[in-house]
């Protein structure tokens, strides 16, 4: 290692106390020198090392046999670390898991070129999600929607008493909606929905608001003379967005031989292409979440809940749009970043109490609550969305993709320590990065 990772950074000024995650040459360490870089920062105990290191480090059988029906193993991922990251004046080191090779390089890579334009600025709603109460066969559904609204105190009082841990939390029902749904034709059907809005404090809050839904529903009953049909909460969280910007100079762009203001101009134009392009706003939100579900997973929580959320709120003005945009500020010489969507996480509750591996990477994490993890992941999800625009506007996705991918072929040839690097680079050299062609290298030995 090029420095010393276990001391604070003392390029940044600011007030955050935490330990840098700026670690140079962090991807040279061997996996257990990565770690105790981690012992040596405090951020963990030998103890967590030894854990992380032991073969239960995934999950316990025991502990896998008591979360799902009819389990037969555990299923292993790697573990990987977002560098880098300054947010909101806060070094954070981003535990990620995902098998997509390229994903925790790509994204440290771009945490550091934001770090050195000052860091993302990431603000995120309070925890409030939404829970549902379908009402059929109102006998008069305005009529019950303005009765629901009238009744608004007891109906948040009803709530409040199935949940008081949460409401002594400062959490808890805070307030309701109702409106009146149709559908048109011969067999048209008019509902009534209420919604409750739940504050959830740090947990992502689903059983809890499905208790609540399913409680009031005997008085939505009584106060509308309807039926209630579907309680369940809403994963368009809307109430509880995340948005995260960053503002960097053109000159920090210069990457390998095309000057910034080209690599600026060319992010811009791929943003363009996503804004007025569903087809391309797909596959641009997709790169975003790449990062977002990599720390959903990484910190025990549910990704096709942010993922059912991320993207319908993306189809929130009737057309499909995307997550973040890029715009060049020519006179400032600045490319800026933006990122609006919801993103619904807790820090208790869950996996993250019975998974051993979780508590230690929480740790990692160094949070303080659901916000803050909500708010890295606003970040990680802006960072990752810029490395992919960055790679597709200049070289192109696939030099840096196929890079990692011929090191994977390597292992999966049989290629150990030292000779993963010479296979993929020979691999890379020949344009052909295949199994069986790393295989008769090593067979060979022509390294
Ligand atoms: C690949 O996992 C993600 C990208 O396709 C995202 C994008 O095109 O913006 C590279």
């Amino acid at each position: 290692m090029d420095n010393d990772p276990a001391v604070c950074d003392s390029t940044r000024q600011d007030t955050d106390t935490r330990p840098t995650s700026r670690l140079p040459g962090y991807f040279r360490l061997t996996i257990s020198e990565r770690v105790e870089t981690l012992v040596a920062q405090g951020r963990l105990t030998e103890e967590d090392a030894e854990l992380l290191a032991s073969e239960f480090a995934g999950l316990p059988l025991t502990t896998a046999d008591n979360m799902i029906e009819n389990v037969i193993g555990v299923y292993g991922l790697p573990i990987g670390l977002g560098l880098n990251f300054v947010i909101n004046d806060r070094d954070t080191i981003v535990p990620m898991v995902v098998e997509e090779p390229s994903i925790v390089a790509a994204v440290s890579h771009t945490a550091r070129l934001v770090r050195d334009a000052g860091g993302f600025r990431v603000d995120a709603d309070p925890p409030i999600m939404i829970g549902q109460v379908q009402i059929l066969d109102c006998p008069d559904p305005e009529v019950a929607r303005e009765t629901l609204l009238a009744h608004r105190d007891a109906i948040l009082d009803l709530a409040n008493s199935l949940q008081p841990n949460m409401v002594a939390r400062g959490g808890g029902a805070k307030e309701i909606e109702a409106r009146v749904l149709g559908t048109n034709g011969a067999s048209a059907v008019t509902m009534v929905v209420l919604h409750l809005l739940v504050d959830t404090c740090d947990a992502m809050g689903a059983n809890l608001i499905n208790t609540m839904a399913e409680g009031v529903a005997p008085l939505v009953e009584r106060l509308t003379g309807g039926r209630v049909h579907l309680r369940i909460l809403s994963n368009l969280a809307d109430q509880r967005l995340v948005r995260a910007r960053c503002d960097i100079p053109v000159a920090l762009l210069n990457w390998k031989g095309f000057p910034g203001s080209e690599v600026a101009r060319g992010i811009a134009e791929a943003s363009l292409f996503a804004e007025v392009d569903p087809y391309r706003a797909a596959t641009h939100n997709k790169g975003v979440m790449n990062g977002i579900d990599a720390v959903a997973i990484a910190s025990g929580n549910d990704w096709r809940a942010i993922e059912a959320g991320a993207h319908a709120y993306c189809c929130r003005s009737g057309r499909y749009r995307p997550m973040s945009t890029w715009h060049l500020d020519e006179e400032e010489g600045v490319l800026r970043g933006r990122l609006e969507i919801p993103i619904q996480v807790g820090t208790v509750g869950g996996p993250i109490r019975l998974h051993p591996t979780l508590k230690v990477l929480y740790k990692v994490f160094g949070i303080d609550d659901a916000s803050e993890l909500a708010r890295i992941m606003g970040a990680v999800g802006l960072a990752q969305n810029l490395a992919a625009l960055k790679a597709l506007a200049t070289e192109g996705i696939q030099s840096g993709h196929m890079a990692l991918h011929a090191r994977t072929v390597a292992a999966t040839a049989g290629a150990e320590g030292d000779e993963i690097e010479r296979v993929a680079q020979q691999l890379i050299a020949e344009g052909d990065i295949k199994v069986q062609r790393a295989r008769a290298i090593l067979a060979s030995r022509n390294l």
